[in-house]
């Protein structure tokens, strides 16, 4: 099976998994099992934008990420707006593509076997809840494909 139709496979698992639930960290917790497990990433999970009062990196009332569900290797807790792949996805408010994370200025190296990542945001009602954020150990390992696809899967959560 290639990538494109391993892909329509998973979206449709996802999409029948998130469909009998509407609690957000469960279905995050679920698409990041099925996408780790189906593709053999190095590292899936989500990171949702909250408003906390008691940050111990930013201080209060000051939105950022923090990590949710994932698979994979312990990661950063915390990443602020505009910071990493994902806080410059989250500023962006687009899918962003890293062929070598290590040419991508201000990479956040939460495991050292990385190599390269993409990040998709998550929107509801037009704003960004949160990404999706998916690292692998090769490099130049995400596409066209693989984003439109995780729009896609992210889309429907
Ligand atoms: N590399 C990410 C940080 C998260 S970890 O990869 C799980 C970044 O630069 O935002």
């Amino acid at each position: 099976m290639n990538k494109e139709e391993l892909y329509k496979e998973v979206l449709a698992q996802a999409g029948s998994v998130v469909a009998g639930e509407t609690d957000l960290i469960a279905n995050m917790a679920n698409v990041a099992a099925l996408l780790h497990e189906a593709f053999g990433f190095w590292w899936t999970g989500f990171y949702r934008v909250i408003t906390p009062s008691n940050s111990p990196t930013r201080g209060e009332n000051i939105q950022e990420l923090v990590l949710g569900p994932f698979q994979g290797p312990l990661a950063c807790t915390r990443i602020p707006f505009g910071k990493g792949v994902c806080g410059t996805a989250w500023a962006k408010a687009e899918t962003i593509i890293v062929p070598n994370v290590h040419e991508f200025a201000g990479h956040i190296a939460c495991s050292s076997e990385s190599n390269s990542e993409i990040v998709v945001p998550m929107f509801q009602d037009g704003e960004i809840i949160g990404v999706l954020d998916i690292d692998s150990k090769e490099y130049n390992t995400f596409d066209e494909t693989d984003k439109r696809y995780l729009e896609k899967i992210v889309g429907q959560m």
